[in-house]
C-alpha cells in the first residue's frame, strides 16, 4: 500500500491515512508524525472482566453521552489450522502485551477479540448464526475469517502499532517488548478502518464520492452530518451482557459495512428533508435537531408517542425517519443495540462500519427489520428504499457475526 503524501495532507488528515493503509511503513511514518506524543502504559491486572466494558473508560460529553475513541481498526484473520493449547496461551500473553504497553482507556488502547461461526465450527460450538442478507435489496460479502480484533484509540499510532505486534511485524510496541505474536498461525487477514468525531468527516471532502458543493457541517463527527449515540437511545453494557451459557459475561458482535451515496444525500435533499429522514418528520418541523445536532442533549427528542406514529407519519407526511422506524424494536422503551459505528473510507469511497453489540444476533435483525420497514413501504405509500428513513443512499457491502467472550476466554476459546 502506497504512503499518503504528507505535503499534499492536514496533520489530522494524514495520521486518519496513515491507519487506512496500515502496515509496518505506515506506523514508521506516524510514530515519526506523532513523536512528541505520549501514551500512558496500562496494567493488565486493571482490565476488566468484559471485554466490552469500554464505557467508563471512554470520555463523555457535556451530557450524558459516551464519546467514542476516534481511530479504529478491524483486522479479521484466517486461521491457517486449529489452535492448539500452547496457542492459546501465546495468544493470550500477546494480548497482554498490549494492556501492559497501553492504559486501558481511549488514551491507551481499547479491543476486543471476537469469533466467527468458522471459528467455532473448530472447536464443535454452534451457537452463534452465520451472517446472512437481511435485506431484499443487498448482495453483501459475509465475513470468512475465524476472528476479529476491534481496535480503538484516541491515538492512530496506538491502534498501528497494535496491529503490528498482534502479526509480529513489530518488536517493541509503546516501549514494551513483543515476545509472543500469533504470526505462524495467520493465514490470511483483512483490516476494515475508520474515524469518528467532529470535524473528522469535514476533512474528507476530497475523497471521491464526498460531495464538495455542499460542505460537511465542520462540527459533525459522522458523513451523514449528524450527531448519533445519545445516551438514551443506547442499549447499557449489562443490557447486551450474555447472561448465561458458556460465554455468560461475552456478548455479540455485528458489523454491517456500508457506502452512502453522499451525493445524492447533499445535492439532491434540503436539511429538512435530512432531518425528516433521519430522525422523524416533527423534528423536521419543530426544528429539534439543530444544523449537525446540536440542539439534542442525551436524547434523540424520540419520545413514545412520536415512534408508535411511525406508520401514521408515513401515510401522512409520505416520509419516515430513520431512528424513529429503529426504534419501534425498543423493548419495554429500552434500546437493544449498543451502537459503536464509525466513518470509513476503504476502498476509497464514503462509508460506515456499523458495529453494534446486542446480547443475541437476532436481536440485531429485529432492529434491522425495523430499520428496513418493509412493513411501512407495504402499509402505506412511502416507498420501500425512497422516504424510508435513509436506505435510499446505502448500499450494504459487507456482514458478519462474532461472539465476544468475557475476557478470561478472550483467546481462542473451547467451550
Ligand atoms: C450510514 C448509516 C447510518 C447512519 C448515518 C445512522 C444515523 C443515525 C442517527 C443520526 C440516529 C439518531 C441519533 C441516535 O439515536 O443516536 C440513529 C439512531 C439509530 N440507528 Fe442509525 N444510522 C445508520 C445505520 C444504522 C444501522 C445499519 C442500524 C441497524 C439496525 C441502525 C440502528 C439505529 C438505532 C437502533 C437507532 C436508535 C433508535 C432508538 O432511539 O431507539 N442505524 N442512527
Amino acid at each position: 500500500m502506497t504512503l499518503p503524501d504528507r505535503g499534499a495532507l492536514s496533520r489530522r488528515e494524514y495520521l486518519k491515512a496513515l491507519v487506512a493503509a496500515g502496515g509496518t511503513s505506515a506506523l514508521a511514518a506516524c510514530l515519526d508524525e506523532e513523536s512528541a506524543v505520549e501514551i500512558p502504559a496500562g496494567d493488565p491486572a486493571a482490565v476488566p472482566a468484559r471485554q466490552h466494558a469500554w464505557n467508563a473508560v471512554l470520555s463523555g460529553d457535556d451530557n450524558e453521552n459516551i464519546v467514542p475513541a476516534r481511530h479504529h481498526v478491524l483486522l479479521s484473520l484466517t486461521l491457517a489450522r486449529d489452535p492448539t493449547e500452547e496457542d492459546r496461551e501465546r495468544f493470550g500473553r500477546a494480548l497482554e502485551t498490549l494492556e501492559r504497553a497501553y492504559e486501558w482507556s481511549h488514551e491507551g488502547l481499547l479491543f476486543t477479540v471476537g469469533y466467527t461461526p468458522a471459528y467455532f465450527e473448530r472447536v464443535g460450538w454452534n451457537g452463534l448464526p452465520e451472517p446472512t442478507a437481511l435485506t431484499e435489496f443487498e448482495d453483501p460479502e459475509f465475513e470468512d475469517g475465524d476472528l476479529q480484533v476491534h481496535l480503538a484509540s484516541d491515538h492512530p499510532q496506538a491502534v498501528l502499532a497494535a496491529e503490528e505486534a498482534l502479526v509480529g511485524e513489530v518488536e517493541e510496541v509503546n516501549g514494551v517488548g513483543v515476545e509472543e505474536s500469533i504470526e505462524d498461525l495467520i493465514d490470511s487477514r483483512e483490516r476494515l478502518t475508520g474515524f469518528v468525531g467532529p470535524g473528522l468527516p469535514a476533512e474528507h471532502q476530497d475523497t471521491p464520492g464526498v460531495p464538495d458543493s455542499e460542505p460537511i457541517h465542520e462540527e459533525a463527527p459522522f458523513f451523514m452530518g449528524f450527531r448519533s449515540g445519545f445516551e438514551e437511545s443506547q442499549a447499557s453494557e449489562d443490557r447486551v451482557t450474555i447472561e448465561e451459557g458458556p460465554f455468560a459475561g461475552g456478548t455479540t458482535q455485528h458489523v454491517e459495512t456500508l457506502s452512502i451515496d453522499l451525493r445524492q444525500w447533499y445535492e439532491q435533499d434540503s436539511q429538512f428533508q435530512r432531518v425528516a429522514k433521519l430522525f422523524s418528520h416533527q423534528h423536521a418541523e419543530e426544528g429539534l435537531v439543530g444544523e449537525y445536532g446540536e440542539k439534542l442533549d442525551e436524547s434523540n427528542a424520540l419520545t413514545a408517542e412520536r415512534i408508535a406514529n411511525t406508520t401514521e407519519d408515513a401515510r401522512r407526511y409520505g416520509v419516515v425517519g430513520h431512528a424513529q422506524k429503529a426504534a419501534r424494536a425498543r423493548e419495554d422503551g429500552e434500546p437493544l443495540l449498543l451502537r459503536r459505528d464509525f466513518n470509513t473510507t476503504d476502498d476509497d469511497r464514503p462509508g460506515l462500519h456499523f458495529l453494534s453489540l446486542q446480547r443475541e444476533i437476532d436481536e440485531f435483525v429485529r432492529v434491522r427489520e425495523a430499520m428496513t420497514g418493509t412493513d411501512l413501504a407495504e402499509e402505506t405509500g412511502i416507498g420501500s428504499i425512497t422516504n424510508n428513513g435513509i436506505l435510499q443512499y446505502l448500499t450494504v457491502r459487507r456482514r458478519g457475526n462474532y461472539l465476544l467472550p468475557p475476557h478470561d476466554l478472550r483467546a481462542f476459546p473451547e467451550p
